[in-house]
């Protein structure tokens, strides 16, 4: 069942969530929604709180390969790296923030049983921050620097983006 996303301004984004005690059929409902959602919508990454559940739940897909994570951890992280980064629960914008380039991570998966994501890279290493984030109830958003890197529009690729820019310079006379 595909459930509505939250969005910036609804407390329940902003508590801190609880750790999961027990993975019983509730929760495993509440993980195929979350894949559901996220896939509808469409996103890499969902939080159980921006679905209404303040629980330490999150789901990521990345190369088509499905990660849950209960009650995650981040337990180690390499480098510092610049990406552009989006939410679905703040719609319309994308900014630039400094996130770690690598990280391991400790949950348990959605049996219940503990897994260890060593050495994650990519846009998997940068799901996994912005995931674990929502859990202590913090966006993207807070961590963007200032103002004019919060940018209205869908998340572009970098070509992309250095194409629109040079247009704009040269529409704009100095
Ligand atoms: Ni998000």
């Amino acid at each position: 069942m595909i459930r509505p996303i939250l969005v910036v301004g609804n407390p329940v984004l902003r508590q801190k969530a609880k750790r999961i005690s027990q993975v019983d059929k509730p929760i495993q409902r509440l993980i195929d929604d979350m894949i559901e959602t996220m896939r509808a919508a469409p996103g890499v990454g969902l939080a159980a709180p921006q679905v209404g559940v303040p629980l330490r739940l999150a789901v990521i897909e990345v190369d088509e390969k499905v990660t849950v994570l209960i009650n995650p951890e981040i337990i180690k992280t390499i480098g510092e790296t610049e990406l552009d980064e989006g939410c679905l629960s703040v719609p319309g914008f994308w900014g630039q923030v400094t996130r770690a380039e690598r990280v391991s991570v400790k949950a348990l998966d959605r049996n219940g049983k503990e897994q260890r994501i060593r050495d994650a890279e990519g846009l998997f290493a940068q799901a996994l921050q912005h995931e674990i984030d929502h859990l202590d109830g913090k966006l993207y958003i807070d961590r963007v620097d200032s103002a004019e890197h919060l940018q209205r529009s869908e998340p572009l690729r970098k070509p992309e983006v250095e194409a629109r820019r040079r247009a704009q310079e040269e529409a704009e006379p100095a």
